[in-house]
C-alpha cells in the first residue's frame, strides 16, 4: 500500500515533494550485505558468556553544572520537563574528556540528549562508546563486516515480515530498554541514524525515575522488595526460527525491580515487556497482573515521554539504566530506516534502599 503522498510532509529535509508519489517499501532495493554500512546475519562465529566487570561511571568525574559541554554549545533545548534535551553547536567526535564525563552526567539527568548532523562515524562511534563501558556485542542482531560491536538497526516491510516479534504485537508492548538480560546491562548508548522513511520512524522515550516517582507509595515499598528475570531465551528462539544467528548461550539474570542510578542516586523502575518474564516469588497470575500494571503505567506516561523526530544523521544518546524506549514503526510500507548503535555495558543493577 503507498501512502497518499498529499498528507505527507517530509521530515528528512525541507523539501514536501506533493507530487511524487513515495515508495512502496517491496520497491527499495536489497540490502547489500558487503556494504559496511549494513548487517550480516549469518555469521558463523561464537562468542563465550560475557565476563563480569567493574563499572566506573564516567558521570561521577563530571563537573556538576556541565560547563564544559554546556558553554560549547550554541543551543540547549529542554524538549520536555522530565526528559529529553536537543544539544546544538557540538560535535560527538571532538568531545574532550571533560566533555565526555559531563556527557554521562547530563545523559543521566535528562534520560536522553540529541544532538543533530553529526559528523561522527562508526569507529569513533565506537571509541566513545568504549570510553563509558565494555562494549556489547549483540547475540542475535545482525552486525556489519568485522564491526561486530555496532548493532544494526534497520527496519523495512520487507525485513519486518521476518521479525517474529514486531508482527502481531501492538507498540504499547514493545516498550524496552536494551539486552536488560544481561548481567551487567547497558548504561549511555548512543544510536546514528543514516536513513529514514520520508516520513515517520520517531522513536519514544520514558523516563524510568518518573515512572517510579509517579506510583503511589505503597505500590513503591512493595516493588522496592521485588527481583524480576529477565530473559534473553525468546529473542535467540526468534532469531533462530528465522535462520538468524545465535552467537552466544541465551542468558536469565534477575534484577531488582526498582533501581539506583550510581551517579544521581535516584531510583528507576527497571522492567520492560520484551525483555522481563516474570517476578521471582509471585505466582504466574499475580506476576503477570503486578508487570501488565507497570507496563500499562509506562505506557500511558505521557507526561514522562519524549518523542524524538530524527533526521538524516541525528545521533540519540540515553541512559539505558534509567529510561525505556519504543521505535514506532509507523513507517514499514514507505521505506526504510536505518542507523547504528553502540552499547557500553554497565553495573549490574542494584537498589540502594532507603534509610
Ligand atoms: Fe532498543
Amino acid at each position: 500500500m503507498v501512502a497518499n503522498s498529499d498528507t505527507i510532509t517530509a521530515t528528512t529535509d525541507k523539501i514536501v515533494n506533493k507530487s511524487a508519489p513515495l515508495k512502496p517499501a517491496s520497491s527499495l532495493p536489497i540490502v547489500n550485505i558487503d556494504d559496511p554500512q549494513y548487517p550480516r546475519y549469518q555469521d558463523d562465529v561464537k562468542y563465550p558468556p560475557i565476563e563480569e566487570f567493574e563499572h566506573v561511571d564516567r558521570g561521577h568525574n563530571a563537573d556538576p553544572k556541565k560547563a564544559a559541554l554546556l558553554g560549547a554549545a550554541s543551543e540547549i533545548i529542554e524538549l520536555t520537563p522530565h526528559i529529553g534535551t536537543e544539544i546544538h553547536g557540538i560535535q560527538l567526535n571532538k568531545l574532550t574528556d571533560q566533555q565526555k564525563d559531563e556527557l554521562a552526567l547530563l545523559v543521566a539527568e535528562r534520560g536522553v540528549v540529541f544532538f543533530r548532523d553529526q559528523d561522527i562515524n562508526i569507529h569513533e562511534q565506537i571509541e566513545l562508546g568504549r570510553y563509558y563501558g565494555p562494549l556489547h556485542i549483540h547475540p542475535t542482531s545482525g552486525q556489519p563486516k568485522d564491526i561486530p560491536e555496532a548493532h544494526v538497526v534497520l527496519l523495512d516491510g520487507e525485513k519486518t515480515k521476518r521479525q517474529e516479534y514486531i508482527v502481531g504485537r501492538s507498540n504499547s508492548d514493545l516498550w524496552h530498554t536494551d539486552v536488560s538480560y544481561e548481567r551487567q546491562p547497558p548504561g549511555l548508548t548512543t544510536l546514528k541514524i543514516d536513513t529514514l522513511p520520508p516520513v515517520g520512524g520517531d522513536t519514544l522515550w520514558a523516563s524510568s525515575y518518573l515512572a517510579y516517582e509517579k506510583l503511589s507509595p505503597a505500590i513503591q515499598q512493595l516493588l522496592e522488595g521485588l527481583e524480576a528475570v529477565h530473559s534473553a531465551k525468546e529473542q535467540a528462539d526468534a532469531s533462530a526460527r528465522f535462520g538468524g544467528p545465535v552467537r552466544r548461550e541465551p542468558v536469565e539474570h534477575t534484577h531488582p525491580i526498582i533501581r539506583t542510578h550510581p551517579v544521581t542516586k535516584r531510583k528507576a523502575l527497571y522492567v520492560n515487556p520484551v525483555f522481563t518474564r516474570r517476578i521471582v516469588g509471585l505466582s504466574h497470575r499475580e506476576s503477570d497482573t503486578l508487570l501488565r500494571l507497570l507496563y500499562d503505567h509506562v505506557a500511558g506516561g505521557y507526561d514522562f515521554t519524549v518523542r524524538f523526530k530524527w533526521q538524516k544523521n541525528s545521533v540519540a544518546v540515553w541512559d539505558n539504566r534509567v529510561t525505556v524506549h519504543n521505535a514506532i514503526f509507523d513507517y514499514l510500507t514507505i521505506g526504510r530506516r536505518h542507523g547504528l548503535r553502540v552499547t557500553p555495558q554497565a553495573e549490574k543493577p542494584y537498589l540502594e534502599k532507603s534509610e
